[in-house]
């Protein structure tokens, strides 16, 4: 099975991802953490995608879509994947579609995680990402047992640098011009869930869930 999480920077969609991976067993592949990992690892990858990165724009196609289509060739998306920031763009969705048809797949289902837009800046600014395993909390609604300390592996914490409220107001703009047109795209081909975003984690979690399983 092959699933796209949808939504808005901030939605919701990595920390849905990461629950529905361990719920599904499926691999969560974030085409922002591998940006970000090529960025630190200063890859060719990495120096290229870093000032679109840095912007809040969205990185070429040509390098995202020969990133994407590269990590999904991998044995263990044999099973299929939750595609989570991918795709964001026609191109990336019709090159996408391409490939997996090669296969004979296609994509199962769209998520669409629907949250109100003035909740996603206070959700963007109260974010805290592991520096090692890449888990997500919140300040006031996911905060981690320790302060600065990942619960999982006890990594540092830290916050993205594209989350300054500059970046999250341009990425904002980027997502309703260029990505929230797939909507339609997707809504089309009879693809697209819509889910709530604006309750707890585990009420999305729930829904979403049942979305995938098709209830
Ligand atoms: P990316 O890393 O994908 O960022 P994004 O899409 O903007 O999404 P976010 O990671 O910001 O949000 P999210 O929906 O995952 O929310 P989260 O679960 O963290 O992309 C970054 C950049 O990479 C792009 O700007 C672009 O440059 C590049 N890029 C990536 N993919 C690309 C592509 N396909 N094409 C071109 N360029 C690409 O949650 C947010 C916060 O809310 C957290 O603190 C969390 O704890 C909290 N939270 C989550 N759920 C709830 C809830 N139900 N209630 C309360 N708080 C909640």
């Amino acid at each position: 099975m092959d699933v796209i999480l949808f939504g808005a920077p901030g939605a919701g969609k990595g920390t849905q991802a990461a629950i529905l991976a361990e719920k599904t067993g499926l691999v969560h592949i974030t085409t922002g953490e591998l940006f970000r990992e090529a960025i630190r690892q200063e890859t060719e990858l990495g120096k290229q995608a870093k000032p679109y990165y840095d912007g809040g724009q969205l990185v070429p196609d040509r390098l995202t879509i020969a990133m994407l289509l590269e990590r999904l060739s991998q044995s263990d998306c044999a099973r299929g994947a939750i595609l989570d920031g991918f795709p964001r763009t026609l191109e990336q969705a019709t090159a996408l579609d391409e490939a997996l048809a090669q296969e004979g797949k296609a994509i199962d289902k769209v998520i669409y995680i629907q949250v109100p837009e003035n909740e996603l800046l206070g959700r963007l600014s109260g974010r805290w990402n592991c520096r090692q395993c890449s888990s997500v909390y919140h300040e006031r609604f996911q905060p981690p047992r320790q302060a600065g300390r990942c619960d999982q592996c006890s990594g540092e914490l830290y916050q993205r640098d594209d989350d300054k409220p500059e970046t999250v107001r341009r990425r904002l703009e980027v997502y309703a011009q260029q990505t929230a047109p797939l909507i339609d795209y997707y809504r089309a081909k009879g693809k697209l869930v819509e889910i709530d975003g604006g309750k707890s984690v585990e009420e999305v979690a729930k829904g979403l869930l049942a979305a995938v399983e098709g209830s």
